[in-house]
């Protein structure tokens, strides 16, 4: 119940069992309402009871009471958008070094596609560029897409101010078709990407339209398995979810990123779509790649997916004591 715009009853939060962010984390009354929590928490909307909770009206229903897509789309984008200053300055994205001739690309995806140099590379949800950036400094000739207008200004900046060529193309990956042509020798997309999408067919789509006869396809991403796990937890696993989602996606908020925790956001909402592996193997062979490689590692480029994670001195984090795919990979042809 809502009195004064205070959340006053905490049963209905159960009211489809565990709170859980598998289960329809957003709650439908008479109108949309979201919760607030405390962002000392850290803690995801609806998830926990006994926080107490401020609504915020963000109403995510449109005049017929249908969840409107391009809301969440313009929800994320407005965090992103904001992201990308706080990124810039990140130790975790470290620009200076980039632009003082570091790379920011890993091991697994720099062994995956090996010599780039003359290939055509589209970089799919680039952000500002540092990838991409680091794949034409190995010879490649790079388009990045992103739909957050800011990261897209700001590759464009780093692309002047290191003296290298590349395009960058400014919109949501459904609508590329609208804005680009041509095809590549090289599709890729890596880490953190795919939770932004609500539809792994039509984005398969747009992979098969972009890809060459013959090209390689290649995405690096944080398994879903480890999203059962509770990731509040300060030093073990414990599954708290469900593995496969149910259809709406889910809400998030709170302050911080994985590249700066301690940022604090006007932005705070996010929608995230979880992909279980199937989900997203069987898109790309349904819209007619072939499948080379599957890869899951039980490291990440992600120090932050549980707590306890520790940096090893390859760069890559790992749960000590565990052995679980923290990344997978997929290496495909058309
Ligand atoms: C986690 S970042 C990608 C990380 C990248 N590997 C890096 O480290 O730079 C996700 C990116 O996806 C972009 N994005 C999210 N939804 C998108 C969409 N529907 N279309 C295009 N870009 C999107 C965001 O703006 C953001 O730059």
């Amino acid at each position: 119940m809502i009195e004064n715009g205070k959340f006053i009853d905490k049963c209905f939060l159960n009211f489809k069992g565990v709170p859980s962010r598998r289960k329809t984390p957003i709650f439908n009354f008479t109108m949309m309402v979201i919760f607030r929590h405390e962002p000392s928490t850290g803690v995801k909307y609806g998830e926990a009871p006994e926080i107490e909770s401020t609504l915020i009206s963000d109403n995510v229903e449109d005049e017929f009471g249908v969840v409107a897509l391009e809301k969440y789309y313009d929800t994320n984008l407005r965090r992103w958008n904001e992201l990308v200053g706080i990124h810039a300055r990140s130790d975790e994205y470290d620009l200076e070094g980039f632009l003082s001739g570091k790379s920011s690309l890993h091991g697994l995806e720099l062994e995956a596609l090996g010599d780039v140099s003359g290939k055509s590379l589209l970089h799919l949800q680039c952000h500002f560029g540092l990838d991409t950036l680091s794949w034409a400094r190995l010879g490649a000739r790079v388009t990045g897409v992103d739909f957050s207008e800011t990261a897209i200004e700001l590759a464009r900046r780093i692309a002047e101010r290191i003296g290298v060529e590349a395009e960058f193309v400014c919109c949501n990956v459904y609508d590329l078709p609208d804005h680009l042509e041509g095809e590549y020798d090289i599709v890729y997309t890596t880490y953190g990407v795919l939770c932004w999408l609500h539809d792994m067919e039509g984005w398969a789509g747009i992979v098969r339209r972009y890809l060459r006869s013959g090209g390689t396809f290649f995405l690096a991403e944080f398994h879903p398995f480890m999203w059962v796990f509770d990731d509040e937890h300060p030093s073990e696993l414990k599954v708290r979810y469900g593995y496969w989602p149910g259809g709406e996606p889910e809400h998030y908020g709170g302050d911080g990123s994985y590249a700066d925790p301690t940022a604090k956001l006007e932005n705070r909402s996010s929608y995230e779509w979880v992909h279980p592996i199937s989900e997203v193997v069987n898109a790309l062979i349904g819209a007619g790649l072939t499948i080379l490689e599957l890869g899951e590692y039980p490291f990440s480029v992600d120090n932050r997916q549980m707590s306890f994670m520790e940096r090893g001195k390859d760069g890559y984090s790992r749960l000590p004591r565990y052995e679980v795919p923290l990344m997978y990979s997929i290496k495909a042809t058309k």
